[in-house]
């Protein structure tokens, strides 16, 4: 009954937001016609700056519902997890508020190819990067490791003929997550920030379990947010007919 739910409220919140992204776009193309219009010393188009910001912000809830409500199923091809780290991070560059943070990298060299949607990966791992940055706002580092696991989740040094699964972990040196808050992260709409939608970590595990894999968080007192995703291993080593 509660998947049920679930279904009828996802295909409630896919067209409630098909509904609402339409007449935003055409909000912003009139407002944007308007500012154009206006000489550029004009005060009023400061106004209509921020009346495009709350579109914009607007539009972005109601992606992140879509996506939420309505998830692809994802296209499965080899893919290098490090390549879809390293495009993600050129992104997180984009964005001011990653300036003050550092990224350091550590990749397990010769990590084998997970058969997944890079493009859904990368999904993940910027929202996971994005909450991280959030989460400094006076600047801090990012720590990205790869590594493989193998039988019983031991630690995968050995070959990659013997792991079972890729793991990515995100480490921060923010404040971390409070202990009676770390059950609620994944929860839709669970935010504690005021422009939040909480809907980034929902949507990165409804990904991840799609492609047959997980993912937790850890945040001892005063060691930061630690996010982990595990993904089974594709390509020779994967069972017959695909993940499990
Ligand atoms: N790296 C992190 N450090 C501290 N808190 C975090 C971190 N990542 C997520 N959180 C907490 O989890 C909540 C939910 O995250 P998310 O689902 O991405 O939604 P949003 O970013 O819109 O709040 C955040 O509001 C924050 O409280
Ligand atoms: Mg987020």
């Amino acid at each position: 009954a509660r998947a049920e739910r679930l279904a009828t409220l996802g295909e409630l919140a896919a067209s409630l937001a098909h509904e609402i992204k339409n007449p935003l776009a055409g909000i912003a193309g009139a407002v944007r016609v308007m500012a154009d219009e206006l000489p550029a010393s004009d005060q009023r188009k400061e106004i209509m700056e921020e009346i495009l910001d709350q579109v914009h912000r607007l539009d972005k809830t109601v992606h992140d519902l879509l996506a939420f409500a309505r998830p692809a199923t994802p296209a499965l091809a080899p893919c290098d997890l490090h390549r879809v780290l390293d495009r993600v991070l050129v992104l997180l560059a984009q964005d001011p508020a990653a300036m003050t943070v550092r990224i350091v990298r550590v990749y397990h060299s010769g990590l084998p190819p997970v058969h997944a949607d890079a493009k859904q990966l990368g999904q993940v791992f910027l929202n996971l990067l994005l909450n991280a940055v959030q989460a400094m706002p006076d600047g801090g580092r990012i720590t990205l490791r790869t590594a493989l696991r193998g039988v019983n989740g031991a630690d995968g040094d050995g070959a990659a003929s013997e792991a079972r699964a890729v793991e990515v972990r995100f480490s921060d040196t923010g404040p971390g997550i409070p202990a009676p808050l770390v059950s609620e992260v994944f929860t839709p709409f669970f935010t504690t920030k005021p422009r939040g939608a909480g809907l980034g970590l929902s949507i990165c595990r409804r990904i991840v379990e799609d492609h047959g894999g997980r993912i937790e968080v850890e945040s001892p007192p005063g060691q930061g947010a630690t996010f982990r995703v595990v993904l089974p291993l594709g390509g020779a080593d994967s069972r017959p007919g695909g993940l499990p």
